[in-house]
């Protein structure tokens, strides 16, 4: 099996699912805006005013159905809802001491992840797990690096309670606190009407601010899309070996319909092997009764406990040490790289497939050595390279990084 171009591996579909940019509408009353990200600071807080449609492009290879599916029925996009999700993403004020934001661990300056090991929240405190761009997080079958959040409504009222990130005691104390900042009333009667500031309605705005933030336009989906010219030859000897005798794909899926490079699996490929007595931890874990969402979430940033993986979320021992298959966009811009951040460059994880993972009682079956050279290594990691969006990469130049406030002694 090779593919060399989008044309050959769906030479058979119909022209109109290759349309380069997709206008979606989701109108609800009048009025139409196209949204850019110069506009959504200034938006209007007129309550009275009807909802403005929305009209959303999306980058060059990503699918368009797809993005219609999923954006939830009871959390339609609008524009106020995205320019208030987007105020909350990016307000210090939202944690306990007001020193980190959303974006602190997720910064447009570094394609919405951030270049630490491991995501450091209020105190300088140090989570256990490496922050996950943001970008195309809306098309993950579920959140985090161990699924245990359902969707992005979910996730986003997670890190705001968790004591090693924003440090909030509960979720009343975090509707009271935004409920004090004055110009938040109108922002939200635009964009709820008469639900108010609840936590549901801080999480839908978040999470439909997310939904704009998409990764695609890049070389490859150019070279996918019939430019042979658009990779180099190295590269597109990298994606061969993507294919084949790196056996990358049965992972880290690609197609037409879900171009993400993830099977939104989870699979124990050895990252969480190094130096951990799954045994014991899991035994531990156990112990922590630790049934509702907030106390996994605890759980999962925790030295230790971070690596039994899936394992925190459905106690199968078959899961202990799996975590889901990153997408892969963008790679290039997010070292470093696995849930720990434990490979600094990406020939550093190519490496690490190359002598078949960390051997461990649970290794996934799809691991075993690869047998590659030196220059095929290099091959791969060029591919990697190729999908890194353009658009990305303009925004990284003309933002300036996130700034942490210092915190109160
Ligand atoms: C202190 C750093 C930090 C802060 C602050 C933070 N995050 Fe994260 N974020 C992380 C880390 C680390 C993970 C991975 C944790 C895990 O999987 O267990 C993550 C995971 C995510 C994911 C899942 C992505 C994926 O691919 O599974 C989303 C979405 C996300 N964060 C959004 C947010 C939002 C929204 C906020 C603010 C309400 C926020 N984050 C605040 C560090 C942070
Ligand atoms: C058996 C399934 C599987 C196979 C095969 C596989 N991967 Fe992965 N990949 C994963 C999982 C799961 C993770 C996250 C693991 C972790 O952090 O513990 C991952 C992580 C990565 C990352 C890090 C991404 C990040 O943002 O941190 C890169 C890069 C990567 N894989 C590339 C590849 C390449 C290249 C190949 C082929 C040589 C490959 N993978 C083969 C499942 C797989």
């Amino acid at each position: 099996m090779k593919f060399t171009s989008k044309k050959e591996r769906w030479g058979a579909k119909k022209n109109s699912r290759v349309q380069l940019a997709v206008v979606m509408l989701f109108a609800i009353g009048a009025g139409l805006m196209v949204f850019n990200f110069a506009s959504t600071r200034k938006i209007s807080a007129d309550a009275n005013a009807a909802p403005k449609a929305f009209v959303m492009t999306l980058p060059k290879g990503l699918p368009a159905d797809l993005y219609k599916e999923l954006i939830p029925k009871d959390n339609p996009m609008t524009a106020e809802k995205i320019a208030l999700g987007e105020k909350l993403f990016f307000d210090k004020r939202l944690s306990v001491d007001n020193t980190v934001s959303c974006s602190t661990c997720h910064d447009p300056a570094t394609a919405m992840a951030d270049s630490n090991m491991v995501g450091i929240g209020i105190e300088n405190k140090k989570g256990a797990r490496n922050s996950p761009s943001v970008f195309n997080a809306m098309f993950n079958e579920a959140q985090f690096w161990d699924g245990r959040a359902p969707s992005l409504e979910e996730q986003s009222k997670l890190p705001i309670i968790n004591s090693l990130e924003m440090g909030m005691k509960d979720h009343p104390q975090v509707v009271a606190k935004v409920k004090g900042l004055s110009e938040y009333a109108p922002l939200f009667a635009a964009a709820f009407g008469n639900e108010g500031i609840t936590i549901d309605t801080i999480a839908k705005a978040i999470a439909s601010f997310e939904r704009t933030q998409l990764s695609g336009n890049s070389p490859f989906d150019r070279f996918m899309a019939g430019d042979k010219k658009a990779i180099s030859e190295a590269a597109k000897r990298g994606w061969d070996l993507f294919n084949n005798q790196g056996r990358c794909i049965s992972c880290h899926a690609f197609n037409e319909s879900t171009p993400f490079f993830s099977d939104f699996k989870f699979h124990n490929i050895g990252v969480a092997a190094k130096d951990q007595n799954f045994a014991a931890l899991a035994r531990r874990a156990r112990s922590f009764g630790s049934d509702n969402l907030k106390a996994v979430d605890e759980l999962a940033l925790s030295p230790g406990f971070s690596e039994l993986g899936r394992y925190l979320v459905t106690k199968q021992p078959k899961d202990i040490g799996a975590f889901k298959t990153s997408m892969l966009r963008d790679v290039e811009l997010t070292a470093p790289y696995m849930h720990n951040g434990s490979e600094k460059t990406l020939l550093d994880v190519i490496k690490f497939y190359n002598k078949g993972g960390e051997l461990n009682p649970n290794l996934d079956g799809g691991m075993r050595p690869l047998k590659l050279t030196d220059p095929q290594m290099d091959d791969l990691v060029e591919f990697l390279k190729t999908l890194t969006s353009d658009d990305t990469r303009r925004r990284m130049k003309s933002v300036k990084p996130q700034t942490r406030a210092p915190f109160p002694k």
